[in-house]
């Protein structure tokens, strides 16, 4: 027997029922927005017991009411860090734009997918222009091509598996490649992804200032080969989490040409600031880089779960990932539409099938238009100088290096440097941390350089403007004061 659709049917709401869903979420979204500039950026409560234990609850069998619902996302919502808060300086934020919330929406909405070309052309070709102009900016030749990944892990972990496929071949265990203390955490944990043993994770020292010496690299790579190992790839940031601190690329890529290595850059953090003069500058010899990962979930602004990795060959992309499987085989491989070549993305990276993540950064990119996004990176940059300014002044505090991008890191001095007065600075330094945060309108985040426990200022978030920094000025000076 046929089912009636109205009664047996009820995952398809009316459209009565979906104005009406949607009215209610509208109204929610736009309180929320409004309510950013002075909603806590760390929870204020107290996280009560009852909530996680509502929030691991099964479905029931029944329909559920809405707003109940609602009301407990919220609830969920509201105990988590929040990095659309003007007050989130810590780690690298990701501020959410909202007109990339509205493009995520309607993606979701309209549901299409881009693995393939022959799938989805025209929107295959809205992701191309954003990868291009992407490539671009990092002065790539027109040729090159990417690919959108969830994030910044990704991109390097897609770029060291097409390195390894490129340069070493199925037989990798003697390769070796090249990285620094200061290079984040994802490029670890991808060379294990790609199966590296952890001895092929060579660390080249770091000068003073935080960024690769290009000398002990050449080094490192000598030596390496008077073992019998096979170097094949030197990982160079642009921009490093802890300090933002920018590798000499114009050197890296020097020393990866004479010595034919790959030559990745991790601008997850740093690569937008090309949009800008100083960063443009300041990023210099990226375009000699064969790989190059972006996050435009960090310094585009854009909601959580976006990144990119862009290829000056993308044809090696494909030679590490293509991997055909026989129930899409129907789905033609045609590669060209309007005359312009259009990539198979699932052969790019290790997603199959996937939204159209770059509808989020297409719609804000030519709704706000680009000057908006310069604009916003350079006034980070402003920030990030006078904060950097301003802390050198205060005189407990050790504010060691100029920011390269917008990070700005302080500690406490140490009184000398024996260990005992190393370690008690140290300990000086993260209770100072807890009185900054204690403030609740500031989010502060620390690291570990060279054993000491330092704090950061990490000014990305679009919403962060100079009022909130001058607070954020006057709550760190006040939380100095009261060290004893
Ligand atoms: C320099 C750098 N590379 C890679 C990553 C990892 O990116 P994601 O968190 O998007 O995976 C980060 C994250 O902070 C980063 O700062």
């Amino acid at each position: 027997m046929l089912h009636n659709p109205q009664s047996f049917y009820p995952l398809e709401p009316t459209r009565a029922q979906l104005a009406e869903l949607g009215h209610v979420v509208w109204a929610r979204a736009m309180a929320f927005t409004e309510n950013l500039p002075t909603s806590p950026v760390v929870p204020a409560e107290k996280l009560p017991a009852a909530l996680i234990k509502t929030m691991l609850q099964a479905p029931g069998e029944t329909q559920g009411d809405l707003v109940p619902l609602l009301d407990q996302l919220d609830q969920a919502i509201k105990h988590a860090y929040d990095p659309g808060s003007p007050g989130m300086l810590a780690y690298v934020p990701g501020g959410g734009l909202s007109v990339s919330a509205v493009a995520d929406f309607y993606a979701r909405i309209t549901n299409r997918f881009v693995s393939m070309a022959r799938v989805a052309p025209a929107l295959v070709a809205l992701e191309v222009g954003v990868l291009r102009w992407f490539a671009g900016l990092c002065g790539l030749p027109s040729e090159s091509g990417g690919v959108f990944t969830n994030g910044g892990s990704m991109a390097n972990f897609s770029a060291i598996v097409a390195a390894r496929h490129a340069r070493l071949g199925e037989d990798f265990f003697d390769g070796a490649f090249y990285i620094s203390a200061q290079t984040h955490h994802s490029v670890a944990k991808a060379a294990r992804l790609a199966g590296f043993p952890a001895a092929a994770l060579r660390i080249v020292p770091h000068r003073s200032d935080l960024t690769m010496d290009e000398d002990a690299l050449r080094r490192l790579i000598a030596l390496d080969r008077t073992k019998g190992k096979r170097p094949f790839l030197i990982v160079a940031s642009a921009g490093t989490t802890n300090t933002g601190a920018i590798d000499p690329l114009p050197a890296l890529a020097a020393i990866a040409r004479e010595e034919e290595l790959w030559l990745h850059v991790d601008a997850a953090y740093g690569g937008f600031f090309r949009l800008t003069e100083r960063g443009h500058k300041r990023l210099s010899g990226i375009e000699q880089a064969d790989t190059i990962a972006l996050d435009p979930h960090k310094t585009l602004f854009q909601p959580i779960g976006v990144g990119a990795l862009i290829a000056r060959d993308p044809r090696l992309l494909v030679a590490a990932h293509e991997n055909d499987g026989a129930y899409l085989r129907d789905v033609s491989r045609q590669q060209t539409y309007g005359g312009e070549h259009l990539p198979d993305f699932a052969h790019m990276a290790p997603e199959l099938t996937r939204d159209v993540r770059g509808m989020r950064l297409w719609l804000p990119l030519h709704l706000h238009g680009v000057a908006a996004f310069r604009s916003a990176l350079d006034e980070k940059l402003d920030l990030a100088a006078y904060v950097h300014d301003r802390l050198a002044t205060v005189r407990r505090l050790e504010v060691p290096w100029k920011p390269q991008l917008s990070t700005v890191v302080f500690r406490m001095k140490a009184k000398s440097s024996s260990a005992d007065d190393i370690a008690a600075a140290n300990q000086a330094t993260q209770e100072l941390l807890g009185r900054i945060n204690a403030s609740g309108r500031i989010l502060l985040s620390s690291t570990e350089i060279d054993g000491r426990f330092t704090i950061r200022v990490c000014i990305v978030m679009h919403r962060t403007h100079a009022d909130r920094i001058a607070e954020a000025l006057d709550i760190i000076a006040s939380a100095v004061a009261q060290s004893d």
